[in-house]
């Protein structure tokens, strides 16, 4: 009896000292292994903020002007398409633009869009820097869809990340303003804006610039290309420098209901407010078919739409993606009947604008 009550007293004295050793292990395996992670990880970070990035890629968004009755202040960024760009920083100040399409763009800076936007931003860079740019366009010059906006913004958005991100959203939406300026002889930033920023955006002025963005509800976009080309130094040249009081207010009052309409995801409202009595009367004239294409998209289920930025492009917002598979059927039925060329496609507003892509990330 008495040898069985010590055997048992040895028993459990032996796994109460396994448990115990057993737990020391683990718990000093924890610690080092915890210790062992910060280290590395902290090297890891020490390591990475030494390395200098010297070169990106940069993905610029195509984006939608004027949102119809918002002429030079409203704008939204597009899913797609986007311009490519390589930008490599130098140790010395110059600007060097390659370009890798075919659409021979100058190369001379001062008149290249990528080539005055970085010209600006060097402006106020006190150190021996430029930029290399390898430039491939993928939105056509002259489509409406802002191709020399996201040229500029995507410069300016990538030198900055290789400068260490020092300057602010609007100083870069400035930069890029003085690169558009050579292609459409006036400064405005309503598809910069949305380019730098994401979603839409609202430039409620333009010196000082004062940019707002405004929230949405999902909507879908319908793109309708006629492959002919529209300068917008042309398209803005044959607007009207003054306008009536009755067409002011009719005008504003749609402003503020689209961007009502927009903050308050009523989609009738959104509708109801795309109505342009200023730029649309006359640019619609260099579109084929235009007041054609905008009724049968309406009739397809299109809330509104109307001529993308200075055109050619026109644009149909639809609440869901069947809508707008039937606004770009309409839009093809109309343009099989005519002489010209052209493309659709489906798109959203995007969040994002510009995006960095390091090299070989
Ligand atoms: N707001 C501009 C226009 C956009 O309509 O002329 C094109 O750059």
């Amino acid at each position: 009896m008495r040898k069985q009550y010590i055997f048992v007293i040895k028993e459990s004295f032996f796994i109460k000292a396994k448990i115990y050793f057993s737990h020391l292990f683990f718990s000093s395996f924890l610690l080092l292994w915890t210790l062992f992670n910060e280290i590395t990880n902290f090297n890891f970070r020490f390591f990475m903020s030494k390395v200098s990035i010297n070169e990106i890629n940069v993905l610029a968004p195509a984006s939608v002007a004027n949102i119809v009755c918002g002429f030079d202040i409203l704008g939204f960024a597009l899913n797609g398409p986007h311009d490519k760009m390589l930008i490599r920083k130098t140790s010395q100040k110059e600007v060097i633009i390659i370009n890798k399409d075919n659409y021979n763009l100058p190369t001379d800076p001062p008149k290249n869009v990528i080539g005055g936007a970085l010209l600006a931003l060097l402006d106020k860079v006190n150190e021996d820097i430029g930029f290399i740019v390898e430039s491939t366009k993928i939105i056509k010059p002259g489509s409406g869809i802002g191709s020399s906006a996201a040229s500029a913004a995507g410069a300016v958005v990538g030198a900055n990340y290789l400068l260490g991100n020092r300057f602010s959203n609007e100083e870069l939406v400035h930069f890029a303003m003085c690169g558009e300026e050579i292609a459409s002889g006036s400064k405005h930033a309503d598809n910069i804006a949305p380019c730098i920023y994401g979603g839409i955006t609202l430039v409620r002025s333009i010196a000082p610039l004062d940019i707002i963005s405004i929230s949405a509800p999902e909507l879908f976009v319908t793109i309708l290309h006629p492959l002919i080309e529209v300068k917008t130094s042309d398209s803005r040249g044959i607007l009207k420098t003054q306008i009536s009081l009755k067409d002011a207010v009719t005008q504003w009052g749609n402003i503020a209901g689209l961007v009502a309409g927009f903050m308050k995801n009523d989609y009738e409202l959104i509708g109801r407010s795309l109505i342009d009595v200023v730029a649309e009367p006359i640019r619609s004239i260099l579109i084929p078919c235009f007041d054609e294409i905008k009724n049968k998209s309406l009739l397809a289920g299109a809330l509104g739409g109307g001529i993308s930025g200075s055109g050619p492009s026109v644009f149909m917002l639809s609440k869901n993606e069947a809508t707008a598979k039937a606004v770009e059927l309409a839009m093809i039925k109309v343009y099989k009947n005519i002489d010209l060329n052209f493309h659709t496609y489906i798109t959203k507003i995007s969040s994002q604008g510009v995006k960095i892509q390091l090299e070989n990330s």
